[in-house]
């Protein structure tokens, strides 16, 4: 049995699976997800803003992160009745603080000490999954679509997963060719970021904020415009980019007095229509949709508006569940990892060649 521990861009918490693997398939036995605490929440966001932080401020946010990983697991495990030596190995992701995959010196940084997570759970821990594909000359990202592949690759037409958490991503599978997964661009996060400003709440339920609003078709056009939408993949991004200040800046130069729910309405139809965009009408299959997006029932309605010859539901209909996707895809690559297999798809990534991914810690 593996754990995995996901926490995204979204910084809403931390996602816990425990699950075992076959060649085809995963089984998940129990999963959860605690939230963040509220001061570890704002420092990361403060960070992967950009915000100026001394390595001493880094260190213990480092510390800080492996204890409440660890914690978690050791909760997990007690509420579970799950037995630490049961577990071959945790996956952990870890919480990216920053992502600039490309230029001269590519670099991502994803924090939480896993030496902390191994000591204090017993069990050994893979993490920093990302810098050996960046060390191949890929993006690092995304990770997850040779775990989609291994799970839903196998079909005779074409399917897509896609991941809305507070970045978007997809893995696009058509029988017989090479996947291609990149991120579209925004998931929840400029939504989350616009309902805590202005309906003091961390995410709008089911939309329905949006919902009652109207899209402002001019707005959605110009941030369409971003030049993320346009370059070709491999591509990544992150909270760099997406953040709350990407939006001020759009919303200044679009200029006009809008009311803040259609602001909304418009944020959603734009995750809907930057993801609708990368895929074809022409060439339709099954979307499946997983993250904390798939949970937004008005977002979902926008995507199949936007792709009416596509089948969208969520990968809980056919059997995974979309809360734990993510984690399920790190609990999978720690086994690769200690099976010596790789866990990239450099067709995906861009990375030279296929390579084992992470690096291991053990707790003697
Ligand atoms: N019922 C819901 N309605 C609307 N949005 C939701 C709902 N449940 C979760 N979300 C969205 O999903 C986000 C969390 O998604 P998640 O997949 O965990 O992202 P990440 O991997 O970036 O942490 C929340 O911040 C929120 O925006
Ligand atoms: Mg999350």
């Amino acid at each position: 049995m593996y754990i995995g521990i996901m926490s995204g861009t979204s910084l809403d918490g931390i996602d816990l699976v425990a699950a075992d693997f076959d060649d085809q398939s995963a089984r998940t036995h129990h999963q959860t997800m605690y939230p963040f605490p509220e001061s570890l929440k704002e420092k990361l966001i403060a960070l992967s803003q950009g915000a100026p932080v001394t390595l001493e401020e880094i260190g213990t946010i480092d510390h800080f992160l492996g204890k409440t990983y660890a914690s978690a697991v050791n909760q997990f495990l007690a509420e579970t009745g799950l037995r630490a030596e049961s577990i071959t190995a945790i996956g952990c992701h870890g919480q990216t603080v920053f992502h600039q995959p490309s230029g001269p010196m590519p670099f991502t940084m994803q924090l939480g000490d896993a030496n902390i997570i191994a000591a204090l759970t017993g069990i050994t821990t893979v993490t920093d999954f990302r810098r050996k594909d960046m060390a191949l000359g890929g993006q690092g990202a995304p990770l997850v679509p040779a775990f989609h592949r291994y799970l839903f690759g196998e079909n005779n037409k074409t399917r897509v997963v896609l991941n809305i958490g507070g970045i978007a991503n997809i893995s696009i599978m058509t029988p017989n060719q090479p996947v291609i997964g990149y991120d579209t661009g925004p998931g929840n996060m400029l939504m989350d970021s616009w309902v805590l400003q202005h309906q003091n709440t961390p995410y709008d339920q089911d939309g329905k904020w949006a919902a009652s609003g109207t899209v402002d078709q001019a707005l959605l056009t110009q941030m369409l415009t971003d030049n993320y939408f346009a370059q070709t993949a491999p591509k990544s991004t992150g909270r760099e980019r997406f953040h709350q200040g990407w939006l001020t800046q759009q919303l200044t130069q679009f200029g006009q007095e809008i009311a803040p729910e259609d602001v909304q309405a418009t944020l959603l139809t734009f995750t809907a229509t930057s993801i609708a965009n990368e895929l074809s009408n022409d060439d339709a299959g099954e979307l499946l949709v997983c993250g904390g997006g798939a949970k937004n029932s008005t977002l979902m309605k926008a995507l199949q508006h936007a792709l009416p010859s596509w089948q969208v539901m969520t990968t809980d209909a056919k059997g995974v569940d979309g809360d734990s996707m993510e984690a399920l895809a790190f609990a999978w690559l720690a086994r690769q990892a200690l099976k010596g297999e790789p866990g990239n798809l450099p067709e995906v990534t861009g990375a030279s060649r296929l390579c084992r991914l992470g690096a291991i810690y053990y707790p003697d």
